[in-house]
């Protein structure tokens, strides 16, 4: 299949383009997008042979569900079943923004949409473009996260074009997203709320609301031999780049001190390196590939660089990265349930640089 690639200006978006991608989407195509979070492979949520188009483009797994975007609040009664309190105080508080919410399904959605179950994933963008285009197309779009099953998600449209050139009917390119990280998901269909996937809204946020919620189990440490998650897609091997990836984690010094010997001992077993590290640390290693990922004052950058620089990674065939720990602040969460995933949870522990290595 051609794939019409267009770029169109975030500030000043062409409505002929938008116009196109709302009619590729109403006739059952295949249109990837950018959001606030991450870019988007979009299809007609409420028709189920265009939802099963993605799950083909994407190589993914027919049980791990597709988040429905809407753009009014108001839809959300069209897409769940029931709307409760606590759905509403979310959707007022956060959206249009970086929050899923697990419902339970309204009838008309299918369960192509939904790996079959009796919930339904709903989210309301905030990016403009991505708003034009669910309202072009007049109906609600099923959106999972325009990367082949597998891949970090895709946060340029260069990624999106690396994926699935070829494999759907157009890719508008928007340049790159603001967050960089997948939304944060919350199931409200519990007796207690429970965070699935973090994300941009943090736990925090979400209990200044709610009062409380839960954190999945899974999302710090390896839920598949551990724990079950609750949401398919996280049971998956995930952003794992070709190369060995290891988080090493401790105090500053020690951390660098152990990373620049075992650089050092991979080389010369002829291997490449690669170092994923703090811009205030970058300038402390002794590698072929040095990466700042962003400050650590700022969590935003590091979410923000963390995809694109994975994705680098395997461009560089780079086969052992030794990455920095990025614990903090209310983003981390997020920052270190993607990372982690992406190591396989394979961490080592340093102590003080005066014990021994
Ligand atoms: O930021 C985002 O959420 C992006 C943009 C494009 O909106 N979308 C995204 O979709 O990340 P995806 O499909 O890559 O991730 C959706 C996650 C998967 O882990 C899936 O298993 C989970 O949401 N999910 C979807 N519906 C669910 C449901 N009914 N119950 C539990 N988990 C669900
Ligand atoms: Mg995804």
């Amino acid at each position: 299949m051609e794939t019409f690639i267009c770029k169109i200006d975030r500030e000043k978006p062409d409505m002929l383009l938008i116009g196109q991608a709302g009619a590729i989407l109403a006739g059952g195509g295949l249109v990837a997008f950018p959001t606030e979070t991450v870019y988007g492979l979009g299809a007609d949520a409420m028709d189920a042979r265009a939802s099963a188009k993605i799950y083909k483009a994407k190589g993914r797994p027919s049980d791990n569900p597709l988040i429905v975007h809407i753009t009014e609040i108001d839809d959300l009664a069209r897409v769940a079943a029931a709307v409760s309190e606590q759905a509403h105080l979310l959707a007022r508080q956060f959206w249009p923004g970086p929050l899923t919410m697990i419902l339970h399904k309204g009838p008309e959605v299918p369960r192509e949409t939904t790996g079959g179950l009796d919930t339904v994933a709903v989210r309301m963008p905030s990016d403009p473009i991505a708003r034009q285009v669910i309202k072009a197309s007049n109906t609600f779009i099923a959106a999972p996260s325009a990367n082949v099953s597998g891949k970090p998600s895709p946060t340029r449209a260069e990624h999106v074009i690396e994926d699935l050139n070829g494999r759907v009917d157009m890719i508008i390119d928007g340049g790159k997203v603001g967050i960089g990280l997948e939304s944060t998901i919350v199931d409200l269909t519990g007796e207690v709320p429970v965070i699935l996937r973090p994300g941009y809204i943090t736990e925090d946020m979400i209990a200044g609301v709610l009062g409380s919620v839960e954190m999945d189990k899974g999302i710090l440490c390896n839920s598949t031999l551990d724990f079950h998650p609750k949401a398919p897609g996280m049971k998956y091997k995930h952003y794992a780049p070709a190369g060995d990836l290891m988080i090493v984690r401790g105090p500053q010094a020690a951390v660098i001190a152990r990373i620049n010997r075992l650089v050092k001992e991979k080389q010369v077993m002829g291997l490449t390196t690669a170092v994923i590290a703090a811009d205030e640390t970058v300038a402390c290693y002794k590698c072929e590939h040095v990466f700042g990922i962003g400050s650590r004052d700022s969590e935003e950058s590091i979410a923000s660089n963390l995809f694109d620089l994975l994705r680098q990674m395997d461009a560089l065939d780079i086969d052992v990265i030794f990455s920095e720990s990025f614990e903090g602040g209310g983003l981390s969460q997020a920052i270190m349930n993607r990372l982690l995933k992406a190591a396989g949870y394979q961490v080592l522990e340093v102590r003080e640089k005066t014990d021994g290595y």
